[in-house]
């Protein structure tokens, strides 16, 4: 392929990446961006393998790489079960991070790749590949422990070691002061120490910053290491001299911070603590986070699938909030059977969507659009909070941490000041789980012990066709 088909064939993908971005930015065109990103990717690689960049020396190494690695992302495609998304994403994060590490080493090694730059282009070459790898390196380490607590190898609980502001800002200094050493030695021999001690500060620094995020904090870091990826991507466009790259790690690097900042402000916290590391975390260690079991603090009362589907059935406005256990249970078809079948008696149902509902962004809204809810009657918790006093049920389906009263009431708690959706202002909750563990953050919930509040104890999908059962009785 030529060099100007090449770059025609970039500016084509640059421009299906924009329209896609653009796509996903609503639920009705997600499924069209989509499909842009993929046909925007397929010529991006088409256009660099059998560009003018690659060798027919090289081509065959190319391609069995690219065989091997689609050979292991269509099995782990297949495999991965929808609960498992976030590990996955957070494990290809990883991959991004260590290709724009390897890259910068193999620039900076290679002879090759640094002949004909002289004077300040050099400077602003070694510069790129100082940066990329730090880069890289942070978001590989930072993305293999979020994979860790993710996944439930790692605890959610924050690590936070005496001083650890400090020890970061000491890593800063440190990094800084090998990147004037490396950038004075223009030579391989010379700049390979202070680019190894930069490479091992980046790694420790990336390990701390996500090791001492609490879990309910998590969503923040996931989306802050997707925007970190993307400027991994950028920088190893720049060693590597590919424009395209550069422009798609741009996009991925400032979609991704957009989404932290909204993140952060879905989460009340300030973005800046986050890149810092650890954040509105106090060091009391809290029950472990996923599951272990709570301390009870009072009397809770249990509620049958009748009793539920006879309260469903008096109501004439009914709002449900689903969270991760909804997605563990599959209880989403379910959930719509439920929503026509009330909606047909005139029944008033809506959904009220967390912004970090389940384990990634958007988690929710996927669920809900695989089982067909139209999207008129799914809103966002600050579209509904004002409606819960005027609603006659809540059903709080496998949602736990995100419609926890303690988030306003509890200065000490973990999730102190985290908006949430106030379904106990409801004539009646439901809560629908399966024990009386904590969810992801750890935390009991008092919404639990409510007077108006029910507990429905099961497996959600098992619980919600008993539900539905009785409905149609
Ligand atoms: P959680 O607070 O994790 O609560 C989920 C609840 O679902 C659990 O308490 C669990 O209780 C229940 N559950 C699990 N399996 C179930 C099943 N088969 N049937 C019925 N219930 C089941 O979830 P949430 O309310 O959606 O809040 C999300 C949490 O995850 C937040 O803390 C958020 O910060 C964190 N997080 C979010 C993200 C993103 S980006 N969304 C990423 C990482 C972390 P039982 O075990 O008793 O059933």
């Amino acid at each position: 392929m030529s060099s100007s088909l090449a770059t025609v064939a970039y500016i084509a993908a640059t421009i299906l990446f924009i329209l896609s971005l653009g796509g996903l930015s609503n639920q009705t065109t997600a499924l069209r961006g989509n499909l842009y990103g993929m046909v925007g990717m397929t010529l991006a690689v088409l256009a660099t393998v059998f560009g003018p960049q690659v060798t027919a020396a090289g081509l065959p190494w190319i391609i069995g790489a690219m065989a091997i690695g689609a050979g292991i992302g269509l099995y782990a495609a297949r495999t991965v079960q929808m609960t498992q998304m976030p590990e996955l994403v957070a494990l290809m994060h990883s991959m991004v991070g260590l290709a724009a590490m390897l890259v910068g080493f193999a620039t900076f090694i290679d002879p090759t790749a640094t002949a004909g730059f002289e004077g300040a282009a050099k400077t602003i070459h070694e510069l790129e590949i100082y940066i990329g790898v730090f880069i890289g390196a942070v978001t590989f380490a930072g993305s293999v422990i979020a994979f860790g607590k993710l996944s439930g190898r790692i605890s959610g609980n924050p690590v936070l070691l005496p001083g650890r502001h400090w020890l970061n800002l000491a890593g800063l200094l440190v990094v800084i002061y090998f990147g004037g050493v490396f950038m004075q030695a223009h030579d391989v021999q010379a700049g390979m120490l202070p680019v190894i001690v930069m490479t091992i500060v980046a790694l420790l620094f990336g390990v701390h910053m996500v090791m001492a995020i609490g879990g309910a904090d998590m969503p923040v870091v996931v989306s802050m290491l997707n925007s970190y990826s993307g400027w991994a991507a950028a920088a190893t466009g720049f060693m590597l001299s590919n424009d395209l790259l550069i422009v798609v790690g741009a996009l991925v690097g400032s979609s991704g911070a957009i989404l932290s900042y909204i993140m952060c402000n879905a989460m009340n916290r300030s973005f800046i603590s986050v890149i810092a590391g650890g954040f509105g975390t106090t060091s009391t260690p809290k029950p472990g986070a996923g599951g272990a079991a709570a301390q009870p603090a009072g009397e809770v009362t249990p509620v049958t699938a009748l009793e539920t589907a006879e309260l469903l059935r008096e109501a004439k406005s009914v709002i449900i909030v689903p969270g991760y256990g909804m997605a563990v249970a599959q209880a989403q078809h379910t959930v719509f059977e439920i929503t026509k079948h009330l909606r047909a008696k005139g029944v008033n149902v809506r959904f009220g969507i967390h912004p970090v509902a389940g384990r990634m962004p958007g988690h929710m809204n996927v669920l809900l659009a695989e089982a067909k809810v139209p999207y008129d009657i799914v809103f966002e918790m600050d579209e509904l909070n004002d409606d819960f006093p005027a609603t006659d049920v809540t059903m709080v389906i496998g949602a736990n941490d995100i419609v926890n009263p303690s988030a306003q009431d509890d200065p000490t708690s973990p999730i102190a000041g985290m908006p949430v959706l106030e379904v106990w202002k409801a004539k009646t909750s439901i809560v629908m789980k399966r024990s009386m563990a904590s969810g992801y953050a750890g935390v009991d919930n008092p919404l639990f012990y409510k007077e108006n509040n029910r507990m429905l104890f099961g497996d959600a999908k098992k619980m919600l066709d008993e539900v539905l059962t009785a409905l149609r009785a």
